[in-house]
């Protein structure tokens, strides 16, 4: 653990302009600087970057973060790493924490700092094991793609993991997924004599792992339960060390196992990620759009591969943009995509990947077409009756467009008639998508609040935790952010989003930073700030009135009538 008052005092010293400039050329613009995003690809600047507020957000893709942040993203770099990274540019030396052995009774581990322990002892155990060592040579892996990957092994027996805790009862064990306890109370390893496989977080943090046997035996693949760190809808494998990749080369791989990620990487192919043994979620196709606009999902030539790959597509029909390619690359029956690349290398199969990539419309009509008969009445009707549902998730309006125009041509109506059939509401009533609003009306006083604190921090100290009654999330943003100004009141903006790292509402937080970010220093938010607090103490006042008058009336206190009496 770095003090926080070390990254304070970093923060206070770096300027996050000198941080990303030299990286992302920045221009000028009023008060900020800008530059074109990149996080994910655009025409028009959207990438700003506030001197004052020493923080960046990118309005087209939501990236957004301080000087750390975005040598984390940028760079790929860790957490500790970027902030060593920032330190020697300000020529300060990070303290020496290290990570020490905890004694009985004291607090138990975080999952995070856990699960880093577990990683680290794998990998370690890899080393010295060389029947481990002798299966991934086995499947053409070298030492330095196994490094890169973190890969490690987790060795046979019941509780080796108890090396990385000063107790293995430690509930953290539990908590992170790495310890089972069955009904008779007794704990052991969950992987045993397993290749591990680290997940990591867009953070850099391991969240989880996969596990995969040696010698046959049952299941092939062990994954981390979901726990508090992990949850496999959201994540990838592998986004986290691909990023670069993924925009050097304009695009992801999708994949469907970890070993076809590490081996695709082995050949050169590096901007490949996994889903985590879960079908594609929209979540997925989101968080990877924020990275490139092309994505090209290959399965495996088989059955499953084929419904994983119309899975997918189904999945992609609601998040597809208007700017994105998504497309389907069916490898040869028995293949997968790492029996392919050691059999061809990556020439023949970056090859492939542009020969033979089927554009997400072509396999859509292809697919629903296979199942009809479209030189009959009847196939054709049951063609439309198929494909309306999935057109209509479609949010892109051009390409709803152009797939409503390709369904009228392909059973031969007219695209009135296609409209009149199915409804659809005139161009312009339902398909125009709002553009994006730079700065969104507040809806709620806290709202407001938060966007003014985060404004000027200092302005926290006049507000009470304990008038957020709203359960909204803004209110409950607001409510974390006074937390972390009551025991750090001297933050600036920058240092309180990088203390807010951790909230639940970090996401929140840091998108109200950012709609203030083209007020200049001096704007005046004294106004607007007393109006939203009396506006948030009338609230308050209405709901304890509220409170007060429903109570029967021998139950009021003297204190409670003196209260109504002052309240009304
Ligand atoms: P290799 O046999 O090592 O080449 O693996 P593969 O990637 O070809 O495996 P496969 O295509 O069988 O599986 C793809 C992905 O599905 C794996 O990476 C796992 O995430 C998941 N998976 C495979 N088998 C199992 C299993 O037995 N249990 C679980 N939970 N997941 C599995
Ligand atoms: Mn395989």
């Amino acid at each position: 653990m770095i003090p926080q008052d070390f990254i304070q005092t970093l923060l206070s010293r770096v300027d996050i302009v000198e941080v990303i400039d030299p990286r992302v050329p920045l221009k000028k613009t009023g008060a900020n600087y800008q530059a074109c995003c990149p996080f994910h690809n655009e025409k028009t600047p959207s990438f700003t970057v506030s001197p004052t507020k020493q923080f960046y957000h990118c309005f087209g893709c939501g990236a957004h973060g301080t000087a750390i942040g975005f040598l984390m993203e940028f760079s790929g770099l860790g957490y500790v790493e970027a902030i060593t990274t920032l330190a020697a540019m300000t020529g300060m030396e990070v303290p020496q924490t290290a990570a020490v052995a905890r004694m009985p009774g004291q607090q138990e581990s975080s999952l995070v700092d856990v699960m880093q322990r577990a990683a680290q002892f794998y990998r370690q155990q890899l080393k010295r094991t060389p029947k481990a060592i002798e299966y991934l040579k086995r499947r053409g892996l070298t030492g330095a793609v196994a490094a890169r990957f973190g890969l490690g092994y987790a060795p046979d027996g019941w509780q080796n993991l108890d090396q990385i805790v000063t107790s293995y009862a430690d509930a953290s064990l539990q908590e992170a997924g790495l310890v089972i306890v069955n009904d008779a109370g007794q704990r052991y390893d969950r992987f045993r004599d397993r290749i591990m496989f680290p997940i990591v977080n867009q953070k850099g943090d391991t969240i989880g792992f996969g596990g995969r046997v040696i010698d046959g035996g049952e299941p092939k693949y062990l994954n981390s339960p979901e726990t508090p760190l992990f949850q496999k809808g959201h994540e990838l494998y592998a986004l986290f060390s691909a990023r670069r990749a993924i925009r050097d080369a304009g695009r992801v791989l999708v994949v469907e196992g970890y070993m076809d990620v590490v081996a695709l990487a082995q050949h050169g192919v590096d901007y490949a990620v996994a889903t985590l043994g879960t079908a594609t979620t929209p979540l997925h196709i989101q968080k990877l759009l924020r990275h490139t606009d092309e994505i090209v999902f290959c399965f495996d030539g088989d059955k499953a591969g084929q419904k994983a790959a119309w899975r997918a597509l189904e999945q992609s029909l609601a998040v597809v943009t208007d700017s994105s390619r998504i497309g389907f690359l069916f490898l040869p029956e028995d293949h997968d995509p790492d029996s392919y690349v050691r059999e061809f290398g990556r020439e023949e199969f970056e090859r492939l990947l542009t020969a033979s990539t089927v554009p997400l419309s072509a396999y859509l009509f292809r697919h629903i077409a296979s199942r009809h008969d479209l030189a009959l009445d009847e196939g054709k009707s049951a063609f439309l009756k198929d494909l309306q549902p999935l057109i209509a998730q479609v949010n892109a309006p051009n390409l709803a467009l152009m797939l409503r125009k390709r369904t009228a041509e392909l059973v031969h109506i007219e695209m009135e008639e296609l409209t009149r059939l199915w409804k659809i509401a005139p161009a312009g009533a339902r398909f125009i998508q709002p553009a994006p609003v730079r700065r969104p009306a507040p809806a709620s006083v806290s709202h407001k609040l938060l966007r003014m604190v985060l404004f000027k921090p200092e302005l926290g100290a006049e507000l009470e935790k304990s008038w957020l009654i709203q359960n909204d999330d803004y209110a409950q943003a607001l409510y974390e952010t006074l937390v972390i100004l009551s025991s750090h009141p001297h933050l600036d903006t920058a240092m309180l989003l990088e203390q807010s790292r951790n909230q639940s509402h970090a996401a929140l937080i840091a998108q109200c930073g950012a709609e203030m970010m083209d007020l200049s220093e001096d704007f005046d938010v004294r106004p607007d700030f007393d109006l939203a607090k009396e506006q948030l103490l009338a609230t308050v006042k209405q709901s304890r009135m509220r409170m007060l008058a429903q109570k029967p009336l021998r139950d009021l206190t003297e204190e409670d009538k003196n209260e109504l009496q002052r309240l009304r």
